[in-house]
This record gives structure tokens, sequence and C-alpha cells, in this order.
């Protein structure tokens, strides 16, 4: 199979290269097209997997910087449950092809795909994507998908207009009020704890510490509340290119990777380096002292606004983990030469991030002041009682305790 690879940038849509894969398998080949070697503002869709060169590029998977625009578990799961009602006619059984099974307008970054000149683009949008005002339809649609009684409508529903996007919750793609596009995360029925509680009150702490969110806001739908949280990857209806860090540092994202090694294609990378290492710095001793665990490496993106320069994407994905269910998370290490991830091994590496002394105790010191404030933020954000008591054990732990101790010094 071959198809066209275009990208969104500078306001066109433009045939970036050819993508071919086996029948069976999961190999893959890339070649970037000719006129697209010849632009003067080119660059690589993905720098790790696919530099820029003109010859044919093989790979035994499929290329981080496509997969990434691709679906995680949720979605692979709608679009399989799809197969079995008989939604979508053929089993998808390469990659790439649950990457096509999502809906093109939706779908994450500035990728878009085809079967040659002229083709519409993949997958076809089948409607519009779901005003707020369908939160209820959707969460019931998602609700069904757990309880396994849903209809061939509901997938119709959820894996078109809704598209599932990435990751492994329950998701759909919505338009907010604003006309701008944004992802609605649901609550599942199997849920021990609020989850989209803990993820806006991380999100409100981390900007309180001084990080970079894009907006997020809870709507109560029935007796449930939805996250609605504003897209990154688009601005005045232009697509921006996103990759993953796992793709930037061309590792698998069930590997660890680190935040050192992170910082690293940062500065062979990156865009605004100096500024995004302390930015990277910030999130991970946040994620150390908010009990972020699941700070994997498809939870840290890279967007990019200069051709070949890819800064940090806003965060995401943040939720604070009780102590009692730790142990099962993919926490990203500080660096890949020390086992512990503590606040001082974090101290001890903040020159890998280009930080003197005294300036990582001062950003330490403003994530422990906006950690220490979780239960008045909490308060503002008006979450009930129980479900902050439930978050207690995620921002009350021996980290904080080692980095009060470590700024007294
Ligand atoms: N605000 C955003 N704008 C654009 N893309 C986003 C945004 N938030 C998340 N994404 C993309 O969507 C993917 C899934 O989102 P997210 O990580 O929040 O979901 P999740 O189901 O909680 O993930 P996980 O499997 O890590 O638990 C991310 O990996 C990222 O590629
Ligand atoms: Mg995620």
């Amino acid at each position: 199979m071959s198809l066209e690879v275009h990208i969104d940038w500078a306001g066109e849509t433009l045939l970036a290269g050819r993508l071919f894969s086996a029948e069976r398998g999961g190999a893959v080949s890339f070649q970037y097209a000719r006129e697209w070697l010849l632009r003067p503002d080119r660059f690589a869709l993905d720098p790790t997997s696919l530099p820029l060169h003109p010859g044919m590029q093989h790979s035994a998977t499929l290329f981080g910087g496509i997969q990434d625009c691709g679906p995680d578990h949720w979605g692979r799961r709608l679009i399989e449950r799809a197969v079995r009602r008989k939604v979508l006619a053929q089993k998808p059984f390469r990659d790439v092809d649950y990457v096509l099974a999502l809906d093109d307008h939706s779908r994450i970054g500035a990728l878009r795909f085809r079967s040659g000149p002229g083709e519409p683009f993949l997958s076809l949008s089948v409607g519009v994507i779901p005003p707020l005002v369908r939160l209820a339809a959707l969460l019931r649609a998602t609700v069904a998908i757990h309880l396994e009684n849903e209809t061939a409508e509901d997938l119709r529903f959820l894996l078109g207009e809704g598209s599932p996007l990435g990751g492994a919750r329950p998701k759909s793609a919505v338009r907010r009020e604003d006309g701008g596009l944004a992802i609605a995360k649901f609550p599942k029925p199997d849920d021990t704890r609020d989850i989209g509680a803990g993820e806006t009150l991380a999100l409100q702490l981390a900007r309180n510490a001084g990080i970079r969110t894009v907006e997020s806001q809870r709507v109560t739908v029935g007796s449930a509340s939805v996250t609605v949280i504003a897209r990154f990857d688009r601005e005045g209806g232009q697509r921006i290119p996103f990759l993953s860090a796992a793709s930037l540092l061309g590792l698998e994202s069930s590997s660890p990777g680190s935040y050192t090694l992170i910082a690293d294609a940062i500065r062979r990378f990156g865009d605004g380096v100096t500024e995004d290492l302390i930015e990277l710095w910030r999130r991970m001793v946040f994620s150390l002292l908010a009990s972020n665990c699941d700070d994997h490496l498809r939870n840290h993106g890279f967007l990019m606004r200069k051709p070949g320069r890819w800064g940090l994407s806003p965060a995401y994905d943040l939720n604070p983990v009780p102590e009692i269910e730790r142990a099962r998370m993919n926490q990203t290490p500080v660096s890949e030469e020390h086992g512990d991830s503590g606040i001082a091994v974090a101290l001890e590496v903040a020159s890998r991030f280009g930080l003197k002394p005294p300036m990582a105790r001062k950003v330490l010191g403003e994530v422990v002041a906006a950690v220490r404030g979780w239960r008045d933020a909490g308060k503002a954000l008006r979450l009930k009682a129980g479900t902050l008591n439930a978050y207690a054990s995620a921002f009350e732990n021996p980290l904080i305790e080692e980095a009060a101790r470590l700024l007294k010094r």
C-alpha cells in the first residue's frame, strides 16, 4: 500500500512524501517528495526517525511522528469494537490502518494522508465535531463501550465526529463555544476516584507553579463531570505539527527514557532552548512533588512553529496519583544515571538543564509553594471535600518534606 503524506504548514496543505507499508507485518518505508526537498523551508517530519534526505527510509515499525497522530488504547478499543459490530468492514492489521481510521479534521498534529492525487484525505470526516452540548450523548456512548452494550450508532459517533485521539482514557474531540477545538476527557464506570477532578486540580497547581498549560474547564453532565481541555495543536483554525518526546528521542513509549535525555533532545532540536530546559526541569520537579507518576514519554510533547525547531508543548495529562496506586505507573526517571528520582537527584542534575544552583532552588521553591497550596486551590475550584481527601497523599508526601529540608540548607 502507498499513501501520500501531507502536512499543513503556513496555511497550506503540502505533499511531504510517500509512505509504503507491507501487506502483512509492521514494516514501512518512506521517501520525501522531490518538491518537498526543494522547498527553502523544508523540514523533517520527525528529525529522529525520518531525517531529511532524498533516499527511501525503512523501519520495522511505524515512524514515531506518524504513530503520534494515531490512536492509543482507547481508540484501538473503539476500532476493534467497531469491527466486531460490523461498523468497520475490515479489521485494521497494520499500525498505519489505525492512524487512517481516525477523523482527518480532528487528528492530533498537522499530518494528513490520502491514497493519491485528487483523493480525499483519510479518514473522511463524517460530520461536524460535536459541540459541548453533545457531551451527555458522548458520555453515554463511552459508558456503553465500557459496559459492552454499545450500538453501531454509538461507535460511528465516537469514531467519527468524536474522534478518539490518543491515550488510554475515554475521550473525544469537541468544539468549544468559541469555536476552538478541545479534548473532552470522560469518567469511566470503574474509576475509584474522580480522575477529572484530579487532572483539573493538577493543571491549576501546575499553572500556579509557573508551568505552561492550556485552558481547561469542568463541565457538569448529569451527575458526572467532564474535563474539557483546549487543543494546543490548533491556532486560529491552523494545525501545528506535533511530536511526542518518545518520537523525538527515537524511543518506544514503553521505554522509560529520562528527563535528562529529553533535555539533550531539546538542546539538539529545540526552539527557545534555554527557556524550555528550565520549563522541563520545573515540570520534572512538579511531577515528583505532585505525584504525577504517569509522566511517560508520550505525556511530553513538542510543537513546531519554526521549520525544524521543536518547542515544548503546554503540559498535559497531569494526574496526581494517591500513594496506594503509585507502584503501577510508568514514571520517567530524572536521569539515566541515577536509580533514584528524588529531589536531591533533581538538584544534582539541574546543570544538565542549564540551571545554576540558586536558580534551581528558586524554581523548586515556587513549585513547592504551589503544591503546598493544593487544598485551597481545590476548594477554589469547588471540588468536593471527599474528592480532595482522596488526593491528599498525592500532595502530602515524603518528597515535599525532602524539598522543604533541602531548601532550608
Ligand atoms: N490539549 C491538547 N492539545 C492537543 N493534543 C493533546 C492535548 N492533550 C493531549 N493531547 C494529545 O492526546 C493524547 C492523549 O491525551 P492524554 O495524554 O491527555 O490522554 P490519556 O488517555 O489520559 O493518556 P494516557 O494513556 O497517558 O493515560 C496525548 O498523548 C497527546 O498526544
Ligand atoms: Mg497521556
